[in-house]
């Protein structure tokens, strides 16, 4: 026997929620594409530190001495030379610097959000691990490293340096680094085949940029912001071409449990 037909207050609700949820979605895709035309990488840079400077989770004694994602841990023990000095991007509250000085790696680091810096040296000191932190400006390498044998930038902050330009860089100056056959992990979040709204919020934000002229840096597919800043998502190739630009060969991506992707100094 059929189910009887809902209520005329059940049917409104529901009708009620579809277009409010049609609108919601139509706002956020107006606001993104709107923010991302118009905020030049600077401003996008500017949230993305902003959030980082204010969250508790990362400056927090839990998500800092929590140790090694599983992905990463393999990854470490597959590639990186057990006991080698490793430099770690980003390296945050310093979840990885305590974590590889854990497992017997030596390990120092920089990171561009102050308040982040911060915590990672003074949990360091508490544990009395002896490691370097530098703040650095964000999207850069700090000027006078140290050789290294081995890098990882930090999860995930490959994908919210703005522009692929800028990431490149960013890996040219890591890889004068390190010598000829050492490993570096990137972690990022990658796009398979955008949904229709990521679509229009894209050909949005490209023709709020185009009305800015020639000075606005063109966007990217995979650009994105949000209230916690920039990030980018990627396709395979787009690391590979990026890694291949900033002197390392990709020896290994996955997308198994965290996207990432190793690769080796040329
Ligand atoms: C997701 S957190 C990871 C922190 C730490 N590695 C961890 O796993 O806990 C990303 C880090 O990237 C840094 N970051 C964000 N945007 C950046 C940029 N444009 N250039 C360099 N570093 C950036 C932040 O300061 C933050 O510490």
């Amino acid at each position: 026997m059929p189910p009887p037909a809902p209520r005329l207050r059940v049917r409104l609700y529901l009708w009620l929620d579809r277009w409010l949820q049609r609108w919601v979605r139509l706002f956020g895709v107006l606001h993104e594409g709107f923010w991302l035309g118009c905020l030049d990488p600077e401003d996008l840079t500017a949230v993305t530190i902003r959030s980082f400077q204010q969250s508790c989770m990362y400056s927090g004694r839990e998500h800092n001495q929590s140790g090694l994602f599983p992905w990463e841990r393999e990854t470490i023990d597959r590639f990186f030379r057990p006991g080698s000095r490793i430099l770690v991007a980003a390296c945050g509250g310093g979840r990885e610097i305590i974590a590889l000085h854990r497992l017997g790696f030596q390990a120092d680091g920089f990171d561009c959000t102050p308040r982040l810096v911060e915590t990672s040296r003074r949990l360091l000191q508490e544990l009395g691990i002896s490691s370097n932190v530098t703040l650095c400006p964000p999207n850069d390498v700090p000027r006078e490293l140290t050789p290294h044998d081995g890098l990882i930038v930090g999860w995930t902050a490959y994908m919210q340096i703005p522009g692929s330009a800028r990431r490149i860089a960013f890996l040219r100056k890591l890889r004068a680094s390190v010598p000829p056959d050492s490993p570096i992990l990137v972690s990022f979040w990658v796009r398979e085949g955008a949904s229709a709204d990521e679509d229009r919020t894209f050909r949005l934000a490209k023709w709020f940029r185009s009305l800015r002229g020639r000075r606005a840096e063109p966007l990217e597919p995979g650009d994105h912001v949000t209230n916690r800043g920039y990030h980018h998502c990627f396709a395979k190739e787009e690391i590979e071409a990026e890694f291949k630009a900033g002197g390392f060969r990709m020896c290994h991506y996955s997308q198994a449990d965290h996207p990432y992707a190793v690769g080796v100094a040329e």
